[in-house]
């Protein structure tokens, strides 16, 4: 899909569908005023008969008007103000490409973006204009089976009214990043929706060599030897009961001065979780095949950071094995030295997250990173807490989780404050070693990341439990593409400082 800005009068504009927002379901905004006068009052007289609902996101589609050049005419509720809320907004863009889309028209022009959110943020606008278009575009990947070309993707051009005001290199710059984003989050959604038969850490390692090759950055893939040399032992523990090798891939972007130490993202990429020994029960284990989603995350991010040239260094970090349950497999009980020397007591082999980032966040060390960030789908127990709306924050360092949670904010991909007191820390304790890799059962999204904390004491570091926001259960069942939007917001911030 082609996505660009435009300033014509929407009367004129030769798009084989045009939109235009209603405010409340009856109110017109300037660009309908334009089509209404152009057409004779053919949208006052048909929004008298109350067909346009009100809600943002309501769609009315009117055909050939009198005195209008585009043969569709698509009405839309942008809810009840003239300046939308970000999320009316959002709910009257996807109403719109979706009606859009669900016509045979190959080029459209939404004037929505002219009319100016409530807090005027054009740029803001116009990102998440392109990101709603590409969400909604996405089609899953289908093994043996070949894409449906009749679903209604006729939809290739579309073009966005220019917010007042905006120079066009502001214009172009935020269609890039909003396309930029895009194509990182259908990476990630790709690689979370693809079966785990196929989406092995084989596969990883492969997308991440396709990636340095395409955008010209550094790959590094080490095999299990070479994991044992340097005693990623925890790390090993979960893959042990595995037919598939573990890789351990670290991918190298360096935008910036070659003095500036990188940030690094390190993604949790447990390509199946079976539970291992503490087997899990087996309704809607399926979703397990999610459970890489912080590796896709970072994958998806670092496809984003390279589009965007963004003048900084990043590092991503990925640690990718399965957890299975077979004669090998680590047993509860069994105790292990990590790569940092603490010896861990693997109380419940399914708390294996935490087992192969610790040794993750331990290597890490090498890059002396300005900040650290992990993501992983690492525990239920933040589904409960938080639900499907936010992930949950986690850190050492309160400026980093404020430039987290501000970046969560833009991308409208947000994040929640939790807390690592020292009194959760109480709960990690071990009569047979260093630590336990599991707490109570309460806070147990807190204990988890208390675990981590013991493995990144060197730099300032936060962790993204994304457990509940990584994909979607139910008829919408599939990958979100979640957190691929803080992320790199995260990152377009940390290049403009320091
Ligand atoms: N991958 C799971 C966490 C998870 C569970 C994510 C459900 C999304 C939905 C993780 O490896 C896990 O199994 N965690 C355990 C930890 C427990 C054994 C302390 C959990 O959350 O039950
Ligand atoms: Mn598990
Ligand atoms: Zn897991």
């Amino acid at each position: 899909m082609e996505f660009s800005t435009k300033a014509a009068s929407p009367e004129k504009d030769k798009s084989d569908c045009i939109v235009v927002g209603i405010v409340e379901g009856k109110k017109l905004t300037p660009a309908a005023k334009l089509v209404d006068e152009a057409s004779g009052k053919a949208l006052t007289s048909v929004l008298k008969s109350g067909d346009l609902g009100s809600k943002a996101g309501s769609t009315l589609l009117l055909h050939k008007l009198v005195g209008v050049a585009a043969g569709r005419v698509l009405l839309v509720s942008i809810g009840k103000d003239a300046k939308p809320s970000r999320k009316s907004f959002r709910d009257a863009l996807t109403g719109a490409l979706k009606a859009v889309a669900a016509t045979k028209a190959a080029s459209a022009s939404l004037y929505l973006t002219d009319t100016l959110l409530a807090d005027d943020d054009g740029s803001w606008a116009l990102e998440h204009a392109v990101l709603i278009a590409q969400e909604l575009a996405y089609q899953t990947p289908r093994p043996g089976q070949k894409l449906d070309a009749d679903a209604g993707k006729s939809l290739t051009k579309v073009h966005f009214a220019a917010p007042n005001g905006m120079s066009a290199a502001a214009q172009a710059a935020a269609l890039l990043r909003g396309t930029a984003i895009g194509n990182g989050q259908d990476l990630c959604r790709d690689l979370g929706n693809l079966p785990p038969n196929i989406c092995t850490p084989t596969y990883l390692a492969e997308t991440a060599r396709e990636l340095a090759k395409t955008y010209k950055l550094k790959v590094t893939v080490l095999e299990q030897a070479q994991m044992a040399k340097l005693g990623m032992n925890t790390l090993l523990a979960v893959s042990k009961g595995s037919r598939q090798p573990p890789k351990f891939i670290v991918l190298e972007y360096k935008g910036g001065n070659a003095k500036r130490k990188p940030v690094a993202l390190v993604g949790k990429g447990i390509t199946f979780d079976t539970g291992g020994i503490s087997i899990k029960p087996s309704a809607e284990m399926d979703e397990m095949k999610w459970d890489m989603g912080g590796a896709a995350s970072v994958l998806g991010t670092m496809k984003a950071v390279a589009e965007l040239k963004l003048p900084l260094n990043v590092v991503g970090i990925i640690p990718t094995c399965e957890n299975m349950p077979d004669g090998q497999a680590t047993r509860p009980g069994d105790i292990v030295t990590s790569m940092k020397g603490l010896t861990v007591e693997i109380l419940n082999t399914d708390a294996e997250g935490r087992l192969i980032l610790c040794d993750a966040l331990t290597y890490t060390e090498r890059f002396q990173p300005e900040a650290v960030v992990d993501i992983a789908t690492l525990t239920g127990a933040c589904v409960i807490a938080l639900g499907h709306h936010a992930s949950g924050l986690f850190a050492n360092n309160d400026d980093l989780a404020q430039e987290l949670l501000a970046a969560g904010e833009t991308a409208q991909d947000r994040a929640w404050h939790m807390p690592l007191w020292d009194e959760y820390h109480d709960s990690l304790k071990s009569n047979f070693a260093d630590l336990p890799n599991i707490g109570g059962r309460a806070g147990g999204s807190i204990t988890a990341a208390c675990f981590l904390s013991r493995f990144t004491e060197s730099y300032p570091w936060a962790h993204l439990d994304v457990a509940g926001t990584a994909w979607r259960s139910g008829a919408a069942k599939g990958s979100t593409g979640r957190p691929v939007g803080l992320l790199t917001h995260f990152l377009i911030g940390r290049a403009g400082h320091k």
